[in-house]
């Protein structure tokens, strides 16, 4: 469907889980300030919602969280998105913790492409920014991403300044050892975290670190560059200092059941308890109403009602 701006609407990123088991510090509230969303959709509203947005032209589903691959009934899930017709791509962002144990299995089931988030290659920095994580589980579950069957792999790195600003090169430089894209991103605000007040970084910064780099297309939300001899590309998403929205193909369902048209505008399409006929009026009356454009992300969000762990990103 086309929306009232002219964009295509193909793309929707589900949210099948709030819960995670790493409590990173730009993604999750601080301590006492998590809000009260609700139940979640069954698994067969999920898919029901799917269908419907499927009817209306959405043809790539992302899986996001929380942590997707929390939920124990992931596999037959993704199995019957992939029977949606009008579902082309299926793909899914983890922060790949446990998909070492998954991979093989998500690739059968119909995943095709995986996105990992990685901020750091050092153990104590990773256990810092995700409040615990294991680095090591992290790494093999990229390794295990490598060799499953998928078509794609890519790491997302979230640019945080005086954290990981001096591992630029050797996060880019993943690229070359392994046939993968690793993707910088720029902080969006949201948490109001102290330990990432001031983190927000261009990613200019990026290619100022890389020297040299040379410039290869824009694929969705990332400009992609390659380093000499990468085997992948490295990409930039700047949602802060060059807003995509005049491009923006994507809509939203969260976990409990809200349509949610923009990342950063918090009104939302309740499609709990509807039937799959009501859920596609309730998809065309949110994709016809998605603003044209967020407001400037420099400014204050921590009023939002949602954070990143509950609308997936
Ligand atoms: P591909 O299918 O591989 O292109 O995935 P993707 O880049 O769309 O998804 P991913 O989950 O890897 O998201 C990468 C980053 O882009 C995350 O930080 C998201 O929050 C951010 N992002 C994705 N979509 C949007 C969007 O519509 N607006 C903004 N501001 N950021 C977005
Ligand atoms: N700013 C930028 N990226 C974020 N992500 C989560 N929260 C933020 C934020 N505040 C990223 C994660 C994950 C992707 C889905 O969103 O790193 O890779």
């Amino acid at each position: 469907m086309i929306d009232t701006y002219g964009r295509k609407i193909t793309y929707l990123r589900l949210s099948v889980t709030k819960q995670c088991n790493l409590n990173c510090a730009y993604c999750k509230p601080e301590e006492g300030t998590c809000r009260e969303t609700g139940l979640l959709l069954s698994p067969e509203e999920m898919v029901m919602a799917v269908r419907a947005a499927a009817r209306l032209g959405v043809t790539k589903l992302r899986i996001t969280g929380g942590e997707p691959l929390l939920r124990k009934d992931i596999l037959p899930l993704v199995r019957d998105f992939s029977a949606i017709e009008g579902i082309r791509e299926i793909s899914l962002t983890t922060n790949g913790t446990l998909l070492a144990s998954h991979a093989d299995q998500l690739a059968q089931a119909g995943i095709s492409r995986i996105n990992i988030s990685l901020d750091t290659l050092n153990a104590d920095k990773y256990k810092k920014i995700t409040g615990g994580g294991n680095l090591a589980d992290a790494l093999a579950g990229l390794e295990a991403a490598l060799t499953a069957s998928f078509s794609q792999v890519k790491i997302n790195a979230v640019l945080l300044k005086g954290f990981n600003d001096d591992e630029i090169f050797e996060l880019a430089s993943l690229t070359r050892k392994y046939p993968v894209d690793v993707r910088f991103i720029e902080l969006m605000p949201l948490t109001g975290s102290k330990m990432l007040e001031n983190a927000y970084l261009s990613a200019d910064a990026v290619t100022e670190a890389l020297g040299k780099i040379e410039e290869y297309r824009q694929e969705g939300v990332a400009k992609l560059y390659r380093m000499e001899k990468g085997l992948g590309y490295v990409g930039l998403i700047k949602p802060v200092s060059d807003n995509f929205c005049a491009q923006c193909n994507r809509i939203r369902l969260t976990a409990d059941g809200r349509i949610r048209p923009c990342l950063f505008d918090d009104k939302e399409y309740d499609i709990r308890g509807l039937n799959e006929e009501e859920m596609f009026e309730m998809f065309r009356e949110a994709i016809r109403n998605k603003p044209e454009q967020h407001p400037d992300l420099l400014g204050d969000f921590s009023c939002m009602r949602r954070n990143m762990n509950e609308i997936g990103g």
